[in-house]
């Protein structure tokens, strides 16, 4: 039988991944959301968005007191699977928690290219997340080839099933959609792709997971702009963005913001 779609509202959430970018200059851009959020309100949401940026590690500590007070969630871009140990140049979840984030970005795509990240591996970054009470936010996402190859719904439906840990429940774990040809890139799948992939992922996670499948959020993330959120986050099953580029510029990053329905 197939599962229910979700019926009860998702808080939406727009995070903002600075990746390797942001010296403590740069925290202008986070003061300057900060101050912007109470004027947004709820906007013309009826549930209204959690918003997070994710800096870089080192500055992690500084942002965390520059937005205390303010709804401003905080999240690291990667964590090691370790509590702690002899792991030269990582930094553990319980030390992301340490500097004030409550979230973690785990299995991006540029980690799963750049240091050969396996889904077992995302798994138990998601896991030690957990572990230190973080939200995992698990990234998954086809490559260029692999969409060309009418792979999508595959390998999407695989990186799942490997990066989430079972015990996965929906206060706790962020599912992002990213293709990875999307990423950086100016180029979004169209509306009915993003929609037909996020509906995939909504049906894999009320299988596996039940009710907690159906509240899961399911972030897009690939090239959302001020131009483009609106639709995006519009779609069914899309409960939120993941922002690269355009959430350093505090401007852009609260235009999406202000986009989120
Ligand atoms: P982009 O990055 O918005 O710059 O495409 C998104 C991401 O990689 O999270």
């Amino acid at each position: 039988m197939t599962p229910p779609m979700t019926t009860t509202p998702i808080r939406p959430l727009v995070a903002g991944n600075w990746k390797m970018n942001g010296l403590a200059a740069a925290l202008a851009e986070a003061a300057a959301v900060r101050d912007a959020l109470p004027a947004l309100g709820a906007g013309n949401s009826d549930v209204p968005p959690d918003v997070m940026i994710c800096p870089p590690a080192t500055l992690l500590a500084q942002m965390a007191y520059a937005t205390r007070g303010s709804p401003i969630l905080l999240g690291a871009q990667d964590c090691h699977w370790a509590a702690s140990g002899a792991h030269t140049g990582d930094i553990s979840a319980e030390m992301a928690k340490d500097a004030g984030a409550s979230a973690v970005i785990v299995g991006h795509s540029e980690r799963r290219a750049d240091h050969g990240e396996l889904d077992r591996v995302v798994r138990a970054k998601a896991e030690a997340a957990h572990r230190a009470g973080l939200i995992a936010i698990v990234c998954v996402g086809e490559t260029k080839g692999e969409r060309l190859a009418g792979l999508t719904l595959d390998v999407v439906a695989r990186q799942l099933e490997a990066s989430l840990p079972d015990a996965a429940s929906d206060a706790e774990t962020v599912v992002a959609y990213e293709p990875v040809w999307a990423i950086g890139t100016g180029l979004t799948p169209s509306n009915a792709d993003v929609a037909a992939v996020h509906a995939a992922i909504r049906k894999a996670l009320a299988a596996r997971f039940a009710a907690a499948g159906l509240r899961m959020r399911i972030l897009y993330g690939g090239s959302v702009k001020p131009d483009n959120a609106a639709e995006l986050l519009s779609l069914p099953e899309v409960n939120g963005a993941l922002v690269g580029g355009a959430s350093l510029k505090a401007a852009d990053f609260l235009a999406i913001i202000r986009a989120t329905p």
